[in-house]
């Protein structure tokens, strides 16, 4: 079966005057009806602009400039403006990180809950108030026949983003793309709105692809991760896969720097040490090459390809791909050790 969303060799760029900012180089993945894509790196990875870029987003300076996004087949980069924005309203949805940039302050809940539901579904202004509430019960809101017309800083952070996801749900999308949804909030408010989004999933079968920074918040709700580095996917996996038997150097890290109730307080959190190339300046090599404790020679002169590697998890038959040259495995000690040892 045909993925809902395949994007191909995406390349997105930020003209500057000191240059050309390669946010997204070659990005190409898919995202099956009604599966969840984690999309996780460390801040300014190029994960927000990947989204945008689906969304045809991308603001100047920024552009998109290669590749394809096909959306059931139809390539959405060589859509009319109006027939993108039908995308928008109906078909894939968006949930920001901060609710308050996507919600109009001066308007009810209500009346921003209803206008797609007239626009695109071509409701009556009274059927519309009507879903707005029902929309309203399904994530969770108290008293929602009343709260339909509250503005939106009448609510906390946490009801604003189930206000948010029950806008995105209102036209039944078959995507959504949640934008770190939950980084804004208080740790416990993060995991309810997470299971909400997950049991609403459940219910609608729509698509998600969850964007954070945080791996620990995809570990429980991806079927899929990619793992983004310098505007590049540096591994892709089923979650069990991913955990199980992380191999690109990178991801070892991000799993050695999330905080385990176990292991904290006995202080084995290991951030990655160094910081992200200058993408402006991207390294001829492998963008991870500085960072790396397993890098190989080649590494600093050939960009590494993604290539598929035996999976573990699910008997083997989970699909997993790295581009790393190396062939190192969670735990193995550091290039320059085995070396000595040898
Ligand atoms: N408006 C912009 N102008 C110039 N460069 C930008 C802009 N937005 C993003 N970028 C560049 O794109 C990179 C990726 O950004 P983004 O996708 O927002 O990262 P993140 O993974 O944190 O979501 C940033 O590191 C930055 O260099
Ligand atoms: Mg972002």
């Amino acid at each position: 079966m045909a993925p809902l969303l395949e994007v191909r060799n995406l390349k997105t760029q930020f003209k500057s005057k000191d240059g050309v900012v390669k946010a997204v180089d070659d990005v190409s993945f898919h995202i099956d009806k009604g599966e969840t894509l984690g999309v996780v790196g460390e801040s300014g990875s190029g994960k927000s602009v990947t989204a945008m870029s689906i969304l045809r987003l991308v603001q100047n300076p920024g552009k998109v400039v290669g590749g394809e996004i096909l959306f059931e087949g139809r390539d959405l980069l060589k859509l009319e403006d109006r027939d993108m924005r039908k995308v928008r309203g109906k078909e894939i949805a968006m949930i920001f990180q901060d609710p308050m940039t996507s919600l109009n302050p001066v308007l009810t809940v209500g009346r921003q809950l209803s206008e797609p539901l007239i626009t695109h579904l071509g409701l009556t202004k009274t059927q519309a108030l009507k879903e707005s509430v029902d929309l309203l019960k399904m994530v969770g809101i108290p008293n929602a026949a009343e709260r339909v017309r509250s503005y939106p800083h009448h609510f906390s952070g946490g009801m604003r983003q189930r206000v948010m996801i029950a806008m995105s749900l209102a036209c039944r999308p078959k995507l959504i793309i949640a934008d770190e949804p939950t980084t804004a909030l208080d740790v416990t408010i993060q995991a309810q709105i997470l299971e909400l989004l997950e049991k609403l999933q459940a219910e609608t079968g729509t698509a998600v692809m969850l964007i954070t920074h945080a791996l620990g918040v995809v570990a429980g709700m991806a079927d899929r991760i990619n793992v983004m580095y310098a505007g590049h996917i540096v591994e892709t996996a089923t979650a069990d896969e991913l955990f199980a038997n992380p191999r690109h150097p990178y991801t070892m890290g991000l799993l050695k720097s999330i905080p385990r109730l176990d292991e904290a307080r006995r202080g084995r959190l290991e951030p990655i040490k160094g910081s992200p190339p200058d993408l402006l300046d991207l390294p001829k090599g492998c963008p991870f090459v500085s960072r790396c404790e397993y890098a190989l020679p080649q590494a600093e002169t050939i960009r590494p390809e993604l290539r598929q590697v035996p999976a573990e998890a699910d008997g083997g038959r989970s699909e997993h791909w790295i581009a790393c040259h190396s062939e190192v495995k969670m735990g193995d000690p550091p290039v320059h050790e085995a070396q000595e040892v040898a």
